[in-house]
């Protein structure tokens, strides 16, 4: 608020020193276009300058494909996005830079010349970047429990994201996730607030902190905006309760009182905000019935008054259309609620329009409007964009880099959590002799990666550049061993044979949001079937599993002597091998807990209380064998839980 006021005061003082300059036709630099100049100072002399058109022009922001030739300049649009799987037709490092300078050079050729701020999804690595290195999902950065390691893995992405010109990352995901019935689970580190708190702030501070030895443009704070999404509650949703887009869980309604929204939801926020976070998106979602991108409340009071966040609130995809009435009252709500910029996908002309006729006729004061430009403003100068809005094609040698798939080696190998191990069936010894394979998840690096990779949904093929477990197996694998693989644990040439060890490695299919939504979180049966299939052809039976958040193992349990916990571990799948043939320990913990049945559901550390034994989780928050030094559970036969 303190530096609102200093802008407006600075603002009303140039202002008359501009309006005097205006009518001198000034021709000395304009202030916001001096680098030595405060970034204040910088921010209200080009408010000051700016007409209504330009300032609401400022506040939109309008998906790539959506655009006319020409609209950026002819329409002072103030940012673009890509939005999942947003790439342009050449999806190389070029391509993408080629396409994010075109759109820079249209803002930069109107009357005063304001940068675009281009964003996009790069949640885990530049997922929409064909060979971009991508990194484990945040469940499984969970699963590491370690900020440093989360720390490089934002500044790895602020490089890959440069090479192709864009500094803003919609990410990360701070959803303190109470359901994991949610398709967005695995966008969270944790059910944990604390947990979350810790990762996210590390994640963010990788994005945004300049690197050391980088020489930043004057007024120069951040390397790349990051945005703690999505305010507030997203994962606090209740199942089967009214979500817009019909979604089970996704985009519904938290159902709690302030004081728990409070304790579990708003301590990432507040963390995000003291780290500098430049940006936060709105959530879907809503509270008690009202839905977030309409509540003032929690934007404008509590986010922006009481925690003092001084950057920018964005909408998210088309959000404000979901605030019930017509689209000029959504318009008017969203914005008085404190929304800064509207993402507006398509029909981004009405939007315009609507916010136009709202300040004109007085539904949305000129106040709102300049101090929702003046944090747009302030976040471009904060990222240098004024002085060097280009491309940098010094970071295109990031992209896949030596150092780049070494983190993300790293992380896969601290993400896994090895939930069973009996009849020392890991680590696989090299020279075992015959090692058979089966799943399709052994061999598909799209099956690995997940959502928000190369497309919105992600790819259940190999189209992502990189190495499977399988990959890795076959590379560890001694001279003296043979390894099979069959996706249906079918191994008909070896009828007979008992081999010493089998890995089967089951997935789920890839999804997104509220796609992903599952009722069930049961393992499919063609899943089941590679187990069933494989167990009597093997000695030791392991199972991997590959999914976006804890799925029902109960009855396969007692089949396999080992289970691992993979996630989704991105490009790099080779390095779950490493992990499980011993050449790295086992040190992942779980950051979900885990349940016996979907009938437990929401079953976590906030809802666990005494359950126990049948009525308790399958693995508690928390428990990982091996180096992470949990206690095995006890096996119990349980009736099903109805
Ligand atoms: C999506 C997601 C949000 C994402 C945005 C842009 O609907 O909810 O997380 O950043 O749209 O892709």
């Amino acid at each position: 608020m303190k530096r609102l006021i200093s802008v407006v005061l600075l603002a009303a003082v140039i202002l008359t020193a501009c309006g005097s300059a205006v009518s001198e036709a000034p021709t000395e630099t304009p202030l916001y276009r001096d680098p030595a100049q405060p970034v204040a100072a910088r921010v209200a002399d080009l408010l000051a300058r700016m007409t209504l058109e330009e300032k609401i022009g400022q506040m939109t922001q309008v998906e790539k494909n959506s655009l006319p030739v020409g609209a950026v300049a002819d329409y002072f649009i103030g940012s673009v996005l890509s939005g999942g799987g947003g790439s342009p037709s050449s999806n190389t490092p070029e391509g993408w830079a080629a396409m994010v300078d075109g759109f820079q050079e249209q803002a930069l050729s109107t009357r005063l010349g304001i940068p675009i701020l281009y964003g996009v999804d790069a949640v885990h690595g530049h997922g929409n970047l064909a060979g971009a290195t991508i990194f484990p999902h945040n469940i499984g950065l969970g699963a590491t429990r370690n900020p440093d390691l989360v720390r490089q893995i934002g500044q790895a992405t602020a490089e890959e994201m440069l090479a192709t010109g864009i500094p803003w990352n919609f990410g990360p995901v701070v959803a303190v996730v109470q359901d994991v019935r949610w398709g967005r689970t695995y966008e969270g580190y944790s059910e944990d607030t604390g947990l979350v708190t810790e990762l996210s702030v590390a994640y963010l501070e990788g994005l945004q902190t300049l690197p050391s030895g980088y020489v930043p443009a004057p007024g120069q704070t951040c390397l790349v905006a990051a945005t703690a999404k999505h305010y507030i509650g997203d994962g606090g949703t209740l199942f089967g309760s009214d979500s817009p887009s019909g979604y089970l869980i996704d985009q519904a309604d938290m159902q709690v009182d302030e004081a728990t929204l409070r304790a579990l939801y708003l301590p990432p926020y507040q963390a995000a905000v003291e780290a500098g976070a430049l940006s936060v998106m709105v959530s879907f979602s809503s509270w008690n019935g009202t839905r977030m991108h309409a509540n003032q409340y929690l934007i404008t009071d509590v986010l922006k008054g009481e925690l003092g966040f001084e950057g920018f609130v964005v909408s998210d995809w088309a959000g404000i259309d979901q605030i019930p009435g017509d689209y000029y009252s959504d318009v008017v709500t969203s914005i008085n609620a404190g929304v800064d910029m509207v993402m507006v996908p398509q029909g981004f002309q009405l939007f315009l329009f609507s916010l136009t006729a709202a300040v004109e006729n007085g539904d949305v004061s000129m106040a709102r409007i300049d101090d929702a430009v003046s944090r747009i403003l302030w976040a471009k100068f904060l990222l240098g964009l004024f002085d060097h809005p280009y491309s940098d094609p010094a970071y295109l040698a990031t992209v896949r880099s030596p150092e780049h798939l070494a983190l993300a080696r790293q992380a896969v190998h601290e993400s896994l959590v090895l939930l069973k191990n009996e009849n020392q069936a890991l680590p696989v010894d090299r020279n075992a002799g015959l090692i058979l394979v089966a799943g399709e998840g052994a061999d598909n690096t799209g099956l690995q990666s997940g959502g928000w990779t190369l497309e919105w949904q992600g790819v259940s093929s190999s189209r992502v550049e990189g190495s499977t477990i399988l990959d890795g197996i076959e590379a560890l694998a001694g001279p003296e061993s043979e390894v099979h693989y069959n996706r249906f644990g079918r191994f008909d040439t070896l009828e007979g044979v008992i081999a010493p060890v089998g890995i089967v490695v089951v997935s789920e299919n890839p999804y997104a949001e509220g796609v992903g939504d599952s009722p069930g979180l049961q393992l499919s049966q063609t899943e089941i079937n590679a187990i069933v299939n494989l167990r009597p052809q093997v000695e030791i039976l392991i199972v991997v599993i590959l999914s976006g958040r804890p799925v029902i193992i109960t009855d396969q349990y007692p089949l396999a002597d080992a289970w691992v916990a993979a996630w989704l571990p991105g490009s790099e799948g080779a390095a779950v091998a490493d992990v499980l043939f011993g050449e790295v320990p086992f040190t992942g913990r779980l950051p979900y807990t885990w349940p016996r049945s979907s009938a437990q559901l929401p079953l976590n550390i906030n809802t666990v209380g005494e359950l126990r034994g049948c009525d308790g989780p399958l693995f508690p928050f928390g428990y990982g064998l091996g180096e992470a030094a949990s206690e095995p559970i006890e096996w119990l036969e349980c009736p099903a839980i109805p």
